[in-house]
């Protein structure tokens, strides 16, 4: 069985989707997620349901965070930001296969469950796996009061506002907001210095605004997108901080579209996807102006040595030798761009399964929320 929302009861609200409609939502999304948890005083994040005192959040070691679909990719991004900004060694793994292999559960691991509807079944199970062997769990979830929060020790709501399009875009961007305020939490307690941590402030209060900007491109995103909607398929590629959202990027497009995508890390094109590099087979390109910039403009040129095309989102041009396309997105700080990188993908996205002429709303085979295994 599956959770449908009553659809009639919301509106498109002049949009033409609400898939659209939620894209464009998320700075109010963000604006929400954020509301009332910065400290700028202690330079932190203010969570009250974490139901873990600094005490106890000291004595974590690890982080295990547990999702399905775009939930699991927001998971990845913040278990990058947790490494990243808290120095704690954090994974997210598929819900959906995590008690199969019967888990190690440790007692100074904790497990953060991710879900939108917080009634995805496979997540539930998962945490009830881990609170059978006695390990503690927190939510990040948007839907208050539903069957993963409740069954939860603590968390965070996202406040993203109900979510009707089956493909997640706005719940997904205030997911890894709250990693963002999780890790900045959980940084401040350990070794991340106030000015850090006053940097991971500004940084997120500057966002609402930043997507604003990004949405603004949205005509030229729809352009793109009817160039690109006819490929055979698409190679999505991102180095560390990029590869989550190359592998977000692809879900959607896969989801919505139905085209075919792949997502892998640039370095290892040369261990195998640079096979399926040609003309027909465009590779969406995640460049951001980090330490690793030069490695990943080198990666656009052995694209552009087997004639494949190339779509570049990226913070500043990039050189019409080594991208044929070029969307540039504001800068936010490092450990925060993946997020803004990701927004162009949705909207691409979007106008490439209305350029198919899919059911955007309600892709073929899929369910807003998946309540059995
Ligand atoms: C379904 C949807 C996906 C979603 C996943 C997890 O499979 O089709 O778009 O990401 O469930 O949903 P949740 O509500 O747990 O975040």
């Amino acid at each position: 069985s599956t959770v449908d929302w009553e659809v009639g009861s919301y509106d498109t609200g002049g949009y033409a989707h609400f898939l659209l409609k939620e894209i464009h939502e998320q700075p109010g999304a963000v604006e929400r997620t954020l509301s009332g948890r910065l400290n700028e005083r202690f330079a932190t994040a203010h969570l009250g349901g974490l139901n873990l005192d600094a005490r106890e959040l000291r004595e974590i070691r690890r982080v295990k965070i547990l999702g399905c679909g775009s939930a699991y990719y927001a998971g990845e991004m913040g278990a990058q930001l947790i490494e990243e900004l808290a120095r704690i060694p954090a994974h997210s793994e598929p819900a959906s296969e995590f008690r199969y292999r019967n888990p190690v559960i440790e007692a100074d691991t904790l497990y953060v469950a991710v879900s939108q509807s917080g009634e995805t079944y496979d997540t539930l199970a998962a945490v009830q796996e881990v609170k059978r062997k006695g390990g503690r769990v927190l939510g990040v979830v948007n839907t208050v009061g539903s069957a993963i929060a409740r069954e939860c020790d603590g968390g965070l709501y996202l406040h993203a506002g109900p979510e009707i399009s089956v493909a997640s875009t706005k719940a997904f961007t205030s997911t890894v907001v709250a990693f963002a305020l999780l890790a900045l939490h959980f940084g401040r307690i350990h070794d991340l210095s106030p000015a850090d941590g006053r940097r991971i402030v500004a940084g997120l209060k500057a966002l609402p605004d930043q997507i604003r900007k990004v949405l603004e491109q949205q005509q030229e995103i729809e352009a793109l997108a009817a160039e690109y909607a006819h490929s055979r398929g698409m190679m999505f590629i991102g180095r560390v901080r990029g590869y989550p959202v190359a592998r977000e990027g692809a879900q959607k497009l896969k989801e919505i579209s139905y085209v075919h995508a792949e997502a892998y890390p640039a370095s290892e094109l040369k261990h195998g996807p640079l096979a399926l590099i040609s003309p027909e087979l465009p590779t969406v390109a995640l460049v951001p102006d980090d330490e690793l910039l030069d490695k990943n403009l080198t990666a656009l040129g052995e694209i552009k040595a087997r004639e494949g095309r190339v779509l570049a989102v990226a913070h500043r041009p990039v050189e019409a030798k080594l991208a044929d396309h070029c969307l540039v997105v504001p800068k936010s700080e490092p450990e925060l761009d993946p997020l803004l990188l990701n927004i162009p993908l949705q909207l691409l996205a979007y106008h490439a399964a209305v350029a198919l002429g899919r059911d955007v709303d309600k892709p073929r085979n899929l369910a807003k929320s998946v309540t059995v295994e």
